[in-house]
C-alpha cells in the first residue's frame, strides 16, 4: 500500500515536445488508477516519470510520502509492466521471476518462496521450468506479472500490458489483473488507450487529452456525467452521438438552446417507437447478438446518429423510424465542448 502525488509535473522532451504542460493527480493508497486517452496523449511519459525511467521538467512525485524525483528507477520500491514483457529468452520462468530478486541480494529461501507464491496466485507453478518461447501470449504475460509480484512493491505501473494478446485472452487476463490487484490491495496506475479495458479495471478513472487532465472520476461517474465533449465521446462503446442543436429542434426542452449548443445521447438511452421526436432514415444495422445497432441519418440529412436497441428485431436500411429519450438522458455542451449544468 502507498499513495503517489504527481505534483504539477511537467515534461518537454529534449528537442522541444512539450508532452506534458503541468498535471497534477493523487492517486489513493490500495487504488487501481486507469490512466486512458488517444495515442500521444501523454500517459507513456506520465507513467515513465513515476517510475523514473524519464526526468521531471518540473514539478515533484512522491510515493508513500517520499519525493522520488531524484531517486533512480530501482530505489522506487516499484515494479512496472509493459507491453512487450522483456522476458529473459534463456531463463526459465522460475529465472525470470527470482531474477530481481537475487539482484537486490534477497535471501535463497525467500525468493523460493516468493515465486511459489507468485506462480499459484498467477497459475504458472506447472510451468516454471519453460523457457519463455514454450508458454503462449497469455501465460508470458503472467510471468511478466508474477516478475512484478514477488518484488512486493509500493506500486504496480502497467503500461498496457494486454496490447499483444488476442481479444478473447486480453479480457480474461484484465480479470485476472483486477483480482490480483484487489486481493494484494497494491496501488496501481494502468495505462491503456482501450476505453472498455479503462472502464472495467478501474477504481478510478483518468481521461487525458495532449497532456492534460480531462476529467478524474469513477468509471461510472465518467459515464453518466462526462464533463467535457471530449470525454463523453471518448468513454462509452458505441460512443456517444452528438447532435448540433438545430439538428434536432424536438428534442424535450431546447426549444430556446443557442445554436452553438451540443446535445449529446447515449446510443443505449435511445428508444425505438411508433412515433418520437429523433427521426432516422437508417443507413446500417449491425446485429451483435443481444443488441443491434442502428446507423443512420437525421433529417438534416448530414446528422449521423447510432441507435444500440436489445435484441435483433430492427428496421430494414433505408427505412425512416423514431426515437424517443428521456430528457434525463441528455447531455448538453456548449461551444467550448464544456458540459452545460442542466
Ligand atoms: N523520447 C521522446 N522524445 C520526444 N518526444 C517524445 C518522446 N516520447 C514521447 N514523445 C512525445 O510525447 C507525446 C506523448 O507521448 P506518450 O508516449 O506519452 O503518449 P501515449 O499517450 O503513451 O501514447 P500511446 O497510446 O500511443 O502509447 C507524443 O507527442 C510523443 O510524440
Ligand atoms: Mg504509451
Amino acid at each position: 500500500m502507498s499513495n503517489i502525488s504527481i505534483q504539477s509535473v511537467r515534461k518537454v522532451y529534449p528537442g522541444g515536445v512539450e508532452a506534458i504542460p503541468g498535471l497534477s493527480l493523487e492517486i489513493e493508497a490500495g487504488e487501481l488508477c486507469v490512466l486512458v486517452g488517444p495515442s500521444g496523449c501523454g500517459k507513456s511519459t506520465l507513467l515513465r516519470m513515476v517510475a523514473g525511467l524519464e526526468e521531471l521538467t518540473e514539478g515533484e512525485i512522491h510515493i508513500a510520502g517520499r519525493k522520488v524525483n531524484n531517486l533512480e528507477p530501482a530505489e522506487r520500491d516499484i515494479s512496472m509492466v509493459f507491453q512487450n514483457y522483456a522476458l529473459y529468452p534463456h531463463m526459465s520462468v522460475r529465472q525470470n521471476m527470482s531474477y530481481g530478486l537475487k539482484n537486490r541480494g534477497q535471501k535463497k529461501d525467500e525468493i523460493t518462496r516468493r515465486v511459489a507464491e507468485a506462480a499459484r496466485i498467477l497459475g504458472l507453478t506447472d510451468y516454471l521450468d519453460r523457457k519463455p518461447r514454450q508458454l503462449s501470449g497469455g501465460q508470458r504475460q503472467r510471468v511478466a506479472m508474477g516478475r512484478a509480484i514477488v518484488r512486493e512493491p509500493a506500486a504496480f505501473l502497467f503500461d498496457e500490458p494486454l496490447s499483444n494478446l488476442d481479444a478473447k485472452l486480453r479480457v480474461k487476463t484484465r480479470v485476472e489483473i483486477r483480482d490480483l490487484q484487489q486481493r494484494l490491495a497494491t496501488t496501481a496506475i494502468y495505462v491503456t488507450h482501450d476505453q472498455q479495458e479503462a472502464m472495467t479495471l478501474a477504481d478510478r478513472l483518468v481521461v487525458m487529452n495532449a497532456g492534460h487532465i480531462e476529467q478524474v472520476g469513477t468509471p461510472m461517474e465518467i459515464y453518466a456525467r462526462p464533463a467535457s465533449l471530449f470525454v463523453a465521446e471518448f468513454i462509452g462503446s458505441p460512443p456517444m452521438n452528438v447532435i448540433p442543436a438545430a439538428a434536432a429542434p424536438d428534442l424535450a426542452g431546447i426549444a430556446n438552446a443557442d445554436a452553438d449548443l451540443r446535445i449529446g445521447v447515449r446510443p443505449e438511452a435511445l428508444r425505438l417507437v411508433e412515433n418520437g421526436p429523433l427521426k432516422l432514415t437508417v443507413r446500417v444495422i449491425e446485429r451483435l447478438g443481444s443488441t443491434s445497432n442502428i446507423h443512420g441519418v437525421l433529417p438534416d440529412g448530414k446528422t449521423e446518429l447510432i441507435a444500440s436497441i436489445p435484441g435483433d428485431s430492427v428496421p430494414a436500411p433505408g427505412e425512416t423510424v423514431a426515437f424517443e429519450v428521456d430528457t434525463m438522458d441528455l447531455h448538453f455542451f456548449d461551444k467550448q465542448g464544456k458540459r452545460v449544468a442542466t
